[in-house]
């Protein structure tokens, strides 16, 4: 059975009007490292916009939506999917892993959702990830993480393994990149995999006398076979999504542009080199996509309630006690894509105002309120120690960030359950404190708070 909408447009646009976003497009992006609830927010908002745009990333990113009993869990498409006939667009700033593609788009039809040529378009602009570039990512961790002559433990950058990094340094390097559009034209495919795979090869090859790993030697007459069938399918949704995206903007229809991980993970203002490999703040989503900033007014910043991290990487504010493992549990913070449990800890407003800035986050929704029910007392982080002195800066350099030392302001507690709150005034007065101490922190309005993972487990204004 396919998703129903929600009751009326009129209960979507009062959503909308709710979270006083101006007229026109509006980008929903993560402010801390990923898995702030992003897809819950993008489903409950693609009802009112005309289309839906993913801007970066790949299948390292995982949404769960929860539609009444059915729940979905997308690692590529846009959530806008689950409404009928709204435009979708996998942007230019997109990786795509071309047979789990496919498979969310078999599996949602199976559902019965319309994936057609009038619902799902992809660029062909994007990149493809092939498999050698997840056995490169693997190889280049395991390369990278080998003790050696001065560091006997060295941290990886715990990456999702699904070969998002080399699909992107392939893109850089353009002559072993493969392209979207390259799935149109299968013979000269043919030839370019002639060309890129030796190239591949040769490094896998390295990289696997380094390790003490071994890897067959890809064939590319056998990697075209695997693709043809996946391109049969992808071929009717490939087009210029720039240009469906300009034609979309000048029929004054408004765009929702879907960030995939979170500001905190972009590969220029995240925290480097413990990110993933493109823009996942906002500012991804115009280069990601083609549409120019200024045609973007409203930036919804998703911040989580408290803060978690999954991967490499220093987390100021992680609790290795009784509270870390209780937040973890009871926000089953486990990863979508690769079910590795997530670091916990308080929320950190030092990351978040510098987030909040680089994103230009006109509007704030706090998700999994209800995770912090019944804690006695809640901290927020406001500043960081350095070498005895109170520092209100985010770093630039994760190594000077794994020594900073929080400073909290502590609050107290609510009690829930929450999840019938249908407005933040409905929220326990602690919870309200809490929400207000953030908004007035970053210099921006919360204008949601979600209290559980159903659409109608919503707090709104
Ligand atoms: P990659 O994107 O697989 O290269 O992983 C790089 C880093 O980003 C690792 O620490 C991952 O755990 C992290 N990461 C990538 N995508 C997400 C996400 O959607 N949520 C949380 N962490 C992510």
């Amino acid at each position: 059975m396919p998703p129903t909408a929600p009751a009326s447009s009129t209960d979507t646009k009062t959503l909308i009007e709710r979270l006083g976003l101006k007229p026109g497009h509006a980008t929903i992006v993560g402010l801390q490292w990923g898995d702030e609830g992003k897809g819950k927010v993008v489903d409950m908002l693609a009802a009112e916009f005309d289309a839906v745009a993913r801007y970066n990333g790949g299948a390292n990113a995982g949404h769960t939506v929860v539609v009444g009993d059915q729940k979905y869990a997308l690692h590529l498409m846009p959530s806008g999917v689950l409404y009928p006939g709204k435009v979708n667009v996998l942007g230019n700033g997109v990786v795509i892993d071309p047979e789990q593609l496919v498979k969310e788009i078999t599996g949602l039809r199976e559902r019965g959702l319309s994936i057609d040529t009038s619902t799902l378009f992809i660029s062909n602009r994007a990149h493809i990830v092939l498999p050698y570039h997840k056995t490169q990512d693997q190889l280049q961790e395991a390369a990278y993480t080998m003790p050696n002559a001065l560091d006997q433990n060295v941290e990886g950058i715990g990456t999702t393994g699904r070969g998002i990094g080399p699909c992107y340094a392939d893109k850089a390097l353009r002559s072993t990149a493969v392209r979207v559009a390259d799935l149109l034209d299968l013979d000269e495919l043919r030839h370019k995999l002639h060309r890129i795979v030796p190239i591949k090869n040769a490094t896998l090859k390295a990289l696997c006398e380094y390790t003490g790993q071994s890897h067959e030697p890809v064939d590319p007459d056998a990697l075209l076979d695997w693709l043809k069938p996946l391109a049969a399918i992808l071929a009717p949704h490939i087009t210029d999504t720039a240009g469906l995206l300009h034609e979309v903007t000048k029929n004054d229809k408004r765009i929702l542009f879907e960030g995939a991980n979170a500001t905190l993970l972009d590969i220029d203002h995240g925290t480097y080199p413990y990110v993933t490999s493109s823009n996942c703040s906002s500012l991804g989503a115009h280069t990601g996509t083609g549409v120019p900033g200024h045609q973007v007014g409203n930036v919804i910043g998703i911040v989580k309630a408290y803060q978690t991290r999954v991967g490499g990487g220093p987390m100021p504010t992680q609790l290795n006690d009784a509270t870390g493992d209780r937040i973890r549990e009871v926000g089953h913070e486990y990863g979508t894509t690769t079910g590795r449990p997530r670091r916990c800890g308080w929320i950190d407003l030092v990351a978040l105002k510098y987030t909040a800035s680089v994103s230009g986050a006109t509007c704030l929704c706090i998700m999994l309120v209800d995770v912090l029910a019944d804690l006695p007392e809640l901290k927020l982080c406001t500043a960081y120690k350095v070498d005895g002195k109170v520092v209100d800066r985010f770093p630039a350099v994760s190594e000077d960030l794994s020594k900073v030392e929080p400073v909290y302001e502590t609050l107290p507690g609510f009690a829930g359950p929450v999840d019938q709150c249908k407005s933040i005034a409905e929220l326990p007065e602690n919870a309200q404190n809490y929400l207000k101490f953030i908004a007035d922190f970053l210099g921006v309005p919360v204008v949601l708070a979600s209290v559980g993972p159903k659409r109608d487990q919503t707090a709104v204004g």
